[in-house]
């Protein structure tokens, strides 16, 4: 029996129209330097999971009561964007006692001046010795041939799993991991939506869940049996489209929208497909909204006290976590953004907070 847990879905706000801003670069900045769910189908088949046999084709053991809960999640695999990367390189220092993400130092290289919500669960809220192989990349879209990144150098969600996860970890015995100590991230769409939504495409968002869905369909023909599949926060909220008004904010949100429903269809599809999946959906857009709402919802966030700009001076990371500029007026940790489009660690401490608590 596969188990759903999900915030409530916040729809954002249909369309207006217009507005067409660029996209902004999304580097990854460095520490120091730097409507209600709908009435999801039971049998959706549009964004149906390839269906196959339940059992992995894969060395690892098919699915059967693969969740232990979180106290025994053993090795984490993420996947992502800027939001979710600490620049670990799969090539270097594995995860071990001394580094849980391997490599970088600790927290790595990150977009949020400090740990993000994978250092955050893996070394806050872990209930256990976690291990976590972050294969996330800074600008990633699901993929690059639908939606283009900023740079072409950045490895999309197709080449997280197919140049990452699987050469080097699909059948690593050295790495351990099986299909009941394992949990499997995904979190994207911020790039595939902030770089297309401008130009207002009607099939785009159908062919990217169509990709995710092979992906998924991959990972779990490898072995995966316990997923976490994250939504797009309110970024139209962010600096990034808030400076061009009220119609880019209305035109992003809808396709944020649109992308989350096809993320909630997705991961129904899943559990249907194969019921030995476990699969848990973490509303980061409710989290978000909640927080930009009103800060103190979550102590880790409620110093702060401008959920609407970024500082210039801070923009390109800070020397510490609370670094004070009087051109800001307030230290870096008491704004939500740190820049055009990343929230400050507070945020991302809070989210790895509901996060694990989802996960019990
Ligand atoms: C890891 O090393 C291989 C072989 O040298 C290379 O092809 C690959 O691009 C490297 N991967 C990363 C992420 O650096
Ligand atoms: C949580 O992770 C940290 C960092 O790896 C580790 O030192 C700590 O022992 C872990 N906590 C538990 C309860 O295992
Ligand atoms: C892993 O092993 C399976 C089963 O032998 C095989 O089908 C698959 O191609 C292997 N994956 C890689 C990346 O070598
Ligand atoms: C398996 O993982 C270990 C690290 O745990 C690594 O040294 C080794 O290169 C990996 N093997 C392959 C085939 O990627
Ligand atoms: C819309 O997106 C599809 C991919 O889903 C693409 O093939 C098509 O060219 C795009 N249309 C326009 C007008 O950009
Ligand atoms: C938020 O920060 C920006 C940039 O420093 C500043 O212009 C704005 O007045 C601040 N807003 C509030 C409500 O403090
Ligand atoms: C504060 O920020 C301004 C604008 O970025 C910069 O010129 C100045 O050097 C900063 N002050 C300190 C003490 O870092």
């Amino acid at each position: 029996m596969s188990t759903i847990t999900s915030f409530v879905l916040a729809l954002l706000a249909m369309p207006a129209a217009l507005a067409i801003p660029a996209p902004d670069p999304k580097p990854t900045w460095g520490w120091t330097s730097t409507t209600e769910p709908s009435t999801t189908k039971a049998h959706e088949t549009s964004d149906s999971i390839t269906a196959t046999s339940a059992v992995s084709t894969a060395s690892s053991a098919s699915c059967e009561k693969h969740w232990r809960g979180w106290h025994n999640v053993q090795k984490f695999f993420a996947f992502g964007d800027s939001y979710t990367t600490v620049s670990f390189n799969p090539n270097s220092t594995q995860p071990n006692p001394a580094n849980p993400i391997g490599n970088p130092p600790f927290p790595g290289y990150t977009s949020s001046n400090g740990p993000n919500w994978v250092d955050f669960l893996t070394a806050t809220y872990n209930q256990s010795f976690v291990e976590t192989y972050d294969l996330a990349y800074g600008g990633a879209t699901v993929d690059s041939s639908l939606v283009a990144q900023y740079l072409p150098t950045v490895l999309d969600f197709r080449q997280q799993v197919n140049q990452e996860f699987l050469p080097y970890y699909e059948n690593n015995s050295t790495v351990g991991w099986t299909s009941s100590n394992s949990l499997f991230a995904a979190f994207f769409g911020i790039n595939d939506v902030g770089n297309s939504y401008g130009a207002q495409n009607a099939t785009l968002n159908a062919d990217i869940f169509v990709v995710y869905a092979h992906l998924v369909d991959q990972l779990y023909q490898a072995g995966a049996c316990n997923f976490l599949f994250l939504n797009v926060p309110p970024v139209n909220l962010a600096p990034n489209t808030a400076q061009y008004g009220a119609s880019a904010v209305a035109l992003e949100g809808a396709a944020i929208a649109d992308f989350n429903l096809r993320l909630q269809r997705l991961a129904t599809s899943l559990m249907v497909t194969h019921p030995d999946t476990t699969v848990f959906q973490f509303d980061t857009s409710a989290l978000f909204g909640q927080i930009l709402n009103k800060p103190s919802s979550y102590p880790q966030t409620a110093n702060i006290v401008n959920t609407t700009a970024y500082c210039a001076a801070y923009a390109n990371g800070t020397p510490a976590k609370d670094t004070f500029n009087a051109t800001c007026g307030v230290p870096v940790n008491e704004y939500f953004w740190l820049n055009s489009l990343h929230p400050l660690y507070t945020v991302h401490d809070a989210m790895a907070s509901q996060i694990a608590l989802l996960l019990e």
